[in-house]
């Protein structure tokens, strides 16, 4: 089953809106394969946001996302990357769609709420990046046959 890397930014952690934004992505049928918190520093921020280091925001970019820990989690589900970024709809929250989590809960462009891995492709080498292998657990909940049809589990 597919995975993908999220990220319950520091603002989220901040606001206490940690339980309210996993709730969202367990009642979608996500299942949670990793979880913890971790204080980011520049190396893995550098690594992870290798494609904005150059733009002039980028400063302000890694002192938010280091203001507190962070939850780090790893979601599985059919088709679950382009499934999460829907969930959290476009990058400023002002311009997030309402009913997205940036939408509902944000209200801005860089405290965005939480982060998501973009491709498939990106998600694993970000799983990777946060998480040690012995820190994802390959499970089948009870409810995952109430949650797909048997033909859309590959
Ligand atoms: P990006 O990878 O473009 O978006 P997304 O998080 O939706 O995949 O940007 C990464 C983060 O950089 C974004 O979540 C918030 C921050 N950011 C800014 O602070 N200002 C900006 O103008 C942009 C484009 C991003």
């Amino acid at each position: 089953m597919q995975q993908t890397l999220i990220i319950l930014k520091p603002s989220t952690v901040q606001r206490g809106l940690v339980g309210e934004v996993i709730d969202r992505f367990q009642k979608k049928g996500l299942i949670i394969a990793g979880i913890k918190m971790m204080q980011l520093g520049d190396e893995i921020l550098r690594e992870h946001y290798a494609h904005l280091v150059d733009k002039p925001f980028f400063p302000s970019l890694l002192k938010s996302m280091q203001a507190t820990p962070v939850i780090v989690m790893c979601l599985r589900g059919v088709d679950v990357v382009e499934v999460v970024r829907a969930m959290i709809g476009a990058t400023n929250s002002r311009k997030a769609a309402p009913g997205t989590i940036r939408g509902d809960y944000g209200m801005s462009g860089q405290e965005n709420i939480v982060h998501a891995s973009d491709s498939p492709e990106n998600a694993e080498i970000e799983v990777r990046r946060f998480f040690a292998p012995g820190e994802i657990f390959d499970y089948s909940p009870v409810t995952l046959s109430a949650t797909y049809a048997a033909d859309e589990l590959k």
